[in-house]
């Protein structure tokens, strides 16, 4: 079994988070939204790992696994244009061989792994797909499903026959390369890997859905990143490696070695990655300070900041804010209330 992690695509929603970097290389509670995946796959037991990279991601996406902390040598493989999930497959064909893969969508996030969707892919299963109950399906997949067999899948529709959308993970026989070379583009121009899988349905074939047990995230919307940060810190095990002095923590926080934490109060979950300081701050709950990011005199709450954000002397509370790599925000006395900001990598805002 091999695994193949999509993170060629454009990530339009999440702009202006995604002008300068992917999507999958966005950090929630501390690490990259692909490390989760990589961590998956290799806790299922896949140790051969394909990444499908755009010219425009490869660099970004290679960078963010180097630093993954075992060891692991994923392959690259280039996909020109994001031509739709089932081209990123074609696009990997060569590597993919005839082994059976999981295909896993570098954006999503699943609380329990993908254990639960590897054991149902048996002999005489086409495809396993992972499925989740919604509120709105509209933006997603959607499957409708008989005594566990999907029976018709539609992609984004807008009037859904079910509630099942369809995550992130798909388990895959190689069958799905030959449907895949018949497909034609869909109404938005994409090769659907939901047109595949509904191929191989009308074909006869057996492809199970098995609804996520836990809960599934997919990173389209910053409000998903912040809620995706609150789940996962959520689960925060406590850990103070760092420099810790004059400060008040309450609850679950993790301090990482050659991080500071100076006359401040954390109330957590929160999360204080490698090298950042914080100093004379709050920190409110479900709140991610990236690597060597800086909050002095200043307070934010359920918020991420990323790699070298700067937060000083904004004397108001930032909530339900994501700070870009290196965005800065700074203040003088005397703003109103509570502020909340999206910034992208690089911005800077001043708050007078
Ligand atoms: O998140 C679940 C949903 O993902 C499913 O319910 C949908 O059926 C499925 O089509 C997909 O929809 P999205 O619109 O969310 O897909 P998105 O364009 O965001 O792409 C998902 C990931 O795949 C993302 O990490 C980028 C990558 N990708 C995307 C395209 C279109 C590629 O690597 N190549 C591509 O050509």
């Amino acid at each position: 079994m091999k695994g193949l992690i999509l993170a060629a695509g454009r990530g339009t929603r999440l702009r202006p988070l995604t002008h300068t970097r992917p999507k999958p290389v966005i950090r929630v509670a501390g690490r990259p939204i692909l490390h989760y995946a990589v961590e998956n796959l290799l806790q299922a037991g896949i140790r051969e790992v394909g990444v499908v990279v755009s010219p425009e991601t490869h660099k970004d996406i290679a960078e963010s696994l180097r630093h993954f902390p075992k060891p692991f040598r994923p392959t690259y493989i280039l996909q020109e244009e994001p031509q739709g999930l089932a081209h990123a497959v074609q696009v990997a064909q060569g590597w993919l061989g005839e082994t059976p893969f999981v295909l896993y969508l570098g954006d999503n996030l699943f609380q329990r792994g993908i254990q639960d969707f590897l054991a149902p892919f048996q002999k005489g299963v086409s495809a396993v797909i992972a499925l989740a109950e919604v509120e709105d399906p509209r933006q997603f997949g959607v499957a409708v499903v008989e005594d566990g067999r999907v029976r018709r899948l539609l992609e984004k529709p807008q009037n859904p026959p079910s509630r099942l959308a369809v995550a992130g993970v798909y388990v895959f026989t190689p069958e799905v390369h030959e449907v895949i070379a018949t497909l034609k583009p869909s109404a938005r121009g994409e090769y659907e890997i939901t047109d595949a899988i509904q191929a191989l349905v009308d074909q006869g074939k057996t492809v199970l859905g098995v609804q996520v047990q836990g809960w599934w995230k997919d990173t389209g919307r910053p409000e998903d990143l912040l809620d995706a940060n609150r789940l996962l810190l959520e689960a925060l095990e406590p850990r103070l490696e760092g420099e810790v002095t004059g400060s008040r923590l309450v609850g679950r926080v993790v301090v990482e070695k050659g991080a500071s934490v100076r006359n401040s109060t954390l109330i957590g979950p929160v999360h204080v990655a490698e090298g950042a300081r914080v100093e004379e701050a709050y920190l409110g709950p479900f709140t991610s300070v990236g690597p060597y990011a800086v909050v002095r005199k200043a307070e934010v709450e359920y918020a991420i900041l990323e790699d070298e954000a700067q937060v000083e002397e904004v004397h108001v509370r930032l909530q339900e804010s994501i700070l870009g790599v290196k965005a800065e925000v700074r203040g003088k006395n005397g703003l109103p209330r509570t502020h909340r900001l999206i910034l992208g990598d690089l911005s800077r805002a001043e708050l007078a």
